[in-house]
C-alpha cells in the first residue's frame, strides 16, 4: 500500500506521514531531504541555487549529507525551495523515491508531488494544509525554542515566498492531486490531526 502525503511547508504533513507509518507498520521518506540535500550540495559548491547547471550538478551529494542536521535550517529550506524548480534536479531525485514507493509491502512519501507525479496510482492520497499565519506560528515557535531570534512577520514572509515558487513552478507544482483527501490542520493539534488522518486512511481502504 502507498500513502502519498503532500502539501506546503509547517502543514503537519511530516508529523502525519510518520505518525501514519509508524500505525501501519510502512517505511516512510521525508522527500523533502532529498531537495533540502541538493539545495546545501549547492550552497558548499559555491553555486548558484536558480542556475539549472549548478543544481544539477549539486544532486550528486554524499549519502552523508542525508543525516546533516544543517539541512533543517530555514537557509537550506530557501536553498531547497529554489532547487527544486528545474526540471533537471526533479527528474534527477525522480528514480530514486519511486524506486521507495514501490518496494514491496508498502511505504509512505511526504513531499509535494507524491500524489501527481511520484506515485500517481497510490490508493492514499492525503493533502494536509493550514493558513500561512498558522504555519509561521509554528515554526516561530520551533525556532525560538531552539534560542533561534527571529521575527513572526519574516516567517510569514519567507513560508508565503516559499509557497508561492512551489505552487507557481512549471514542473511539479504543489496542489492537491486529483482524489486527495485534504486535511486542514489550521484548528487541529498534533493528536488530532495524527487521528484526522489514521481515520481517513482507514476509510479509503474500507
Ligand atoms: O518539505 P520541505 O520543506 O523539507 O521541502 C523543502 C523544499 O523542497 C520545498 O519547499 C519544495 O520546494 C521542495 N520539494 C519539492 N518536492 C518534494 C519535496 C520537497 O519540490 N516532493
Amino acid at each position: 500500500m502507498i500513502i502519498a502525503v503532500d502539501g506546503p511547508t509547517a502543514s503537519g504533513k511530516g508529523t502525519i506521514a510518520k505518525a501514519l507509518a509508524a500505525h501501519f507498520g510502512l517505511p516512510h521518506l521525508d522527500t523533502g531531504l532529498l531537495y533540502r540535500a541538493v539545495g546545501r550540495q549547492v550552497q558548499i559548491n559555491g553555486g548558484n541555487p536558480d542556475d539549472p547547471h549548478d543544481a544539477l550538478a549539486a544532486c550528486e551529494f554524499p549519502e552523508s549529507l542525508l543525516e546533516d542536521s544543517s539541512l533543517r535550517s530555514e537557509e537550506v529550506g530557501g536553498f531547497a525551495s529554489r532547487v527544486s524548480v528545474h526540471p533537471g534536479v526533479r527528474h534527477a531525485l525522480y528514480e530514486r523515491q519511486r524506486a521507495f514507493a514501490l518496494q514491496e509491502g508498502g511505504a509512505v512519501l511526504d513531499g509535494r508531488d507524491i500524489g501527481t507525479v511520484i506515485a500517481p496510482e497510490a490508493p492514499v492520497k492525503l493533502f494536509v494544509t493550514a493558513s500561512v499565519a498558522e504555519r509561521a506560528r509554528r515554526r516561530w515557535l520551533e525556532m525560538t525554542g531552539r534560542g533561534i531570534d527571529v521575527l513572526l512577520a519574516a516567517i510569514e514572509r519567507d513560508i508565503a515566498a516559499r509557497d508561492a515558487r512551489d505552487m507557481n513552478r512549471a514542473d511539479a507544482p504543489l496542489m492537491a492531486a486529483p482524489g486527495a483527501l485534504v486535511i486542514d490542520t489550521t484548528h487541529f493539534g498534533r493528536d488530532a490531526a495524527i487521528e484526522a488522518a489514521i481515520e481517513a486512511v482507514q476509510t479509503r481502504l474500507g
